[in-house]
């Protein structure tokens, strides 16, 4: 796993951005892994305006799977994940809608949504970076404590915790559903690099066990320790909690020029 400690979460969104951009212009028909919530979001702006200045790679081949999607909500609602990563990633970057897909949260389809997802990343040639954010509590997509670590994507039911991170979204706790479908943690580690982003205090304590604590189920970002490709970039207020964080910032200082995160 690579430490990546950096000031400002605008830093962070800049090495992230620059991460994206030189697989794709390696790649353009790069499988991308998507996370949503707040974190990414500085990342996803700094690709839209660089496209937009003219100096991003071209996106047209790019396919793009999201991470997990809320079960409930009535079709089209603004806080889908689907509508969210459309609005807030794909859509300005011109994707074409068909290459962007999330888990099929549709009542009649839930039984088989986990399976046809896990399917459908395989058909794909599976995910070639992902791109993840991390839960105050240690979760990882909407896999929360104590979720098997070979899990596959299915339904599951989301803490307390999450709902009241997440229910400024929804406006009140009791709006936030209660069931999602998420990639499983085994789905995730089957990514061929997985780059965590994490900024603010908040998720200090999170970050701290999940690269630094035991692999467990109860801190099921623990698992990036068992990743061949992972990195993880922080601000300073994320890596507060650290032990090691001056030999991260030694080794961070002295990374070969040639060395690719
Ligand atoms: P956040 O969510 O980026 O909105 O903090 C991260 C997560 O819950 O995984």
């Amino acid at each position: 796993m690579e430490l990546v400690p950096l000031t400002s979460p605008e830093e962070v969104a800049r090495v992230a951005a620059d991460i994206v951009e030189e697989l794709v212009l390696r790649r353009p028909d790069a499988v991308l892994g998507l996370a949503t919530g707040s974190t990414p979001l500085p990342t996803y702006r700094a690709l839209i305006r660089r496209h937009e200045q003219g100096s991003g790679p071209a996106w047209d081949g790019v396919r793009t799977f999201n991470l997990d999607e809320y079960v409930g909500l009535p079709a089209g609602h603004e806080q889908s994940y689907l509508a969210t990563i459309r609005r807030e990633l794909t859509d300005p970057l011109g994707i074409d809608p068909a290459r962007v897909h999330g888990p099929d949260p549709s009542q009649a389809g839930l039984p088989t949504a986990g399976e046809r997802y896990e399917a459908e990343i395989a058909a794909a040639g599976g995910v070639d970076l992902q791109v993840l954010g991390i839960g105050t509590n240690g979760h990882l997509a909407f896999n929360e404590q104590g979720s098997s670590l070979g899990s596959p994507t299915r339904i599951k039911t989301l803490t307390a915790q999450t709902r009241s991170d997440n229910a400024r979204f929804f406006g009140s706790f009791e709006a936030v559903p209660l069931h999602v479908l998420t990639q499983g943690i085994g789905t995730i580690l089957r990514a061929r690099h997985l780059v965590l982003i994490a900024t603010g205090a908040a998720k200090a304590d999170a970050v701290a066990a999940a690269v630094e604590g035991p692999v467990s189920a109860s801190c099921p970002a623990s698992v990036l320790q068992l990743h061949p490709h992972a990195t993880v970039l922080v601000d300073a207020a994320a890596a507060s909690g650290l032990e090691r964080l001056d030999y991260y910032a030694e080794v961070y200082a002295a990374k070969p020029s040639w060395q690719r995160h």
